[in-house]
């Protein structure tokens, strides 16, 4: 990048980052605990709202998930209408079909719910509702949507995005294999609820590779130029909860205080990073999402160690300050020691999980464009401790190849 386009894009993100801190984030109403998922009807009948649209995957459906929601919806007699087909990364296309039911089906609110996929996508076909002359692409990008989304509610299944919390959502271009972020306060969810029960049956490979996705969000957003107090506390409490209870999240899926806990650490790691932003990992991380379909937390998972040894010169204080919130004891160890202790208790974990350290996926002859792309993301979206030339990411990522 020559320096008078280095010198524009410097200025643009200050003025990003200027918003973003001056923007007094309004977090959602929550409802929480086991059962809460029982009270959405009494919310929807307060606010009067009559019949929403619930934005869900086959594999929701498949697993039950939806039942106690739907059979309290019909004892209440509130009408609703539900598209299933939301895939893992979604796609422009899906969220279009949900946008043309709720129109067709005349619905007035919506409800994400199941992972994040369901989530972005019910946020995205919310903001194509009222703002039809803007496309999905039009919306990637920072405070691109125009209009007040439709009234939506997230119901997460997944302790991992962050979504119910965040102004985010990811989509997925299949044209050009890639992922983009539309970023607007406007996408911040209502209500979140938060029911731990919607995760007992999360298998386990998916609840530790979705706890490793909030794990990012909180590491991100800590190591962040950008950090606030608000932030940091959000980020010391999920890195705490992550490395107390992930582990007996996949191995008893039903504790339902370790479950509870997690979908706490999620909604931390999500207002955390909507407000400090992610960085590197994510960047790199999208782009395997977009090129090679790797899902999200695990494409972070392993990325993340990696990523965080090559920025250590950069945040080791902050490194170091989350090692203590993860638990690990001091004794005398230097700053230099105890972020690098921090980095091997991620590769711990990510060993307790099975893990891998590479991405089956990634060809060499990949590498340039990936790394052209994630540098760019980076450099204009988010705030990490260090920034990555195209060059100097391609070396970041060449240990990740299988
Ligand atoms: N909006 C944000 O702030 C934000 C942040 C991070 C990531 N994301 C995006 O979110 C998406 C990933 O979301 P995710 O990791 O939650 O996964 P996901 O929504 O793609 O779901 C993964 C799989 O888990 C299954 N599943 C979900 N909950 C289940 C349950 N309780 N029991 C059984 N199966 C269940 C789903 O059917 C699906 O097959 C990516 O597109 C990512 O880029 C968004
Ligand atoms: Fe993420």
């Amino acid at each position: 990048m020559n320096g008078i386009k280095v010198s524009g894009i410097k200025a643009y993100q200050k003025i990003v980052k200027v918003l973003i801190a001056a923007l007094n984030f309004v977090e959602p109403e929550t409802l929480t605990g086991p059962g809460s998922v029982l009270k959405i009807s009494d919310y929807l009948k307060k606010n009067n709202f009559k019949k929403p649209l619930i934005v869900t995957d086959e594999g929701i459906v498949r697993v039950g998930l939806l039942k106690g929601m739907l059979d309290n919806f019909k004892e209440q007699g509130i009408e609703y209408a539900v598209y299933d087909k939301i895939i893992p990364n979604p796609t422009i296309q899906v969220i279009e079909e949900a946008r043309e039911m709720f129109i067709e089906k005349n619905c007035d609110c919506f409800i994400g719910f199941g992972g994040g996929s369901s989530m972005d996508s019910a946020k995205v076909a919310s903001a194509r509702v009222t703002n039809p002359r803007t496309s999905i692409m039009q919306m990637t990008g920072y405070f691109k949507i125009r209009k007040k989304i439709k009234h939506l509610i997230a119901v997460p299944t997944t302790s991992g995005t962050g979504s119910e919390c965040t102004v985010a959502a990811v989509i997925t271009n299949p044209e050009t294999k890639a992922k983009y972020a539309v970023d607007s306060p406007k996408l911040i969810p209502s209500l979140a609820v938060m029911d731990p029960e919607l995760s007992y049956g999360l298998p386990p490979h998916i609840t530790s590779t979705t706890g490793m996705d909030a794990l990012t969000h909180a590491v991100e957003a800590y190591i962040s130029t950008i950090p606030t107090k608000l932030t940091d506390d959000y980020a010391r409490r999920a890195v705490k909860i992550i490395f107390e209870d992930l582990e007996t999240c996949f191995k008893d899926g039903k504790n339902t205080q370790a479950r509870e806990n997690m979908m706490w650490a999620s909604y931390y790691g999500g207002a955390a990073f909507t407000r400090a932003l992610v960085g590197n990992v994510h960047a790199i991380a999208h782009n395997f999402g977009g090129l090679y379909h790797v899902p999200h937390g695990l494409a972070n998972a392993i990325v993340l160690p990696h990523v965080l040894e090559a920025s250590i010169d950069k945040c080791d204080t902050r490194l170091a300050e989350l090692a203590e919130a993860a638990g690990l004891k001091n004794e005398g160890k230097s700053t230099r020691e105890m972020a690098e202790a921090f980095i091997q208790k991620i590769r711990d974990l990510n060993k307790t999980f099975e893990i891998p350290e590479t991405v089956r996926e990634l060809r060499k002859e990949d590498l340039t464009l990936l790394a052209e792309r994630a540098s760019k993301e980076a450099f204009y979206f988010y705030a990490p401790p260090k920034y990555f030339s195209a060059v100097e990411m391609e070396k970041v990522l060449e240990p990740m190849l299988a």
